[in-house]
C-alpha cells in the first residue's frame, strides 16, 4: 500500500529565483522549484542519469540542463530533449496557497 499524497510548503513565491531554478529540501528529498512564465513546477532535484544536481544547472525557459553531461529535460512533464538524458524525470504538480508555493508528494 503507497501513503496518500499530501502537499507539503516549500518556500514564498517572493523567495524563488526569479526565471530560474531554486534548491529546497522536503524531509530527506532535495526539489528544484522552477520559476517560468507559465508557472513554477517542481522536480527531483538529482539528475536521473547520474545523480549531479540539476539545481547547479543551466535553465532556460522551462529546460533545464544538467551541469555534469548537459542532458537536459522540459520541466513540464520531466520529458527529456537531450542526451544523455533518456528517462523522464520525476516531476510533481504545484500550487500557490497564501503566496507559498506548494507541491504533492
Ligand atoms: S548526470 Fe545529468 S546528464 Fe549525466
Amino acid at each position: 500500500m503507497t501513503a496518500a499524497k499530501a502537499w507539503h510548503d516549500t518556500i514564498e513565491v517572493s523567495d524563488l529565483e526569479k526565471n530560474w531554478v531554486t534548491r529546497v529540501e522536503i524531509g530527506t528529498r532535495l526539489i528544484a522549484l522552477y520559476d517560468t512564465p507559465s508557472g513554477v513546477y517542481a522536480s527531483l532535484a538529482l539528475c536521473n542519469h547520474g545523480g549531479a544536481d540539476l539545481c547547479d544547472g543551466y535553465f532556460d525557459g522551462h529546460v533545464i540542463e544538467c551541469p555534469l553531461h548537459q542532458g537536459a529535460f522540459d520541466v513540464r512533464d520531466g520529458s527529456p530533449v537531450a542526451p544523455p538524458a533518456t528517462r523522464a524525470m520525476r516531476v510533481f504538480e504545484t500550487r500557490i496557497e497564501d503566496g507559498m508555493v506548494q507541491i504533492l508528494l
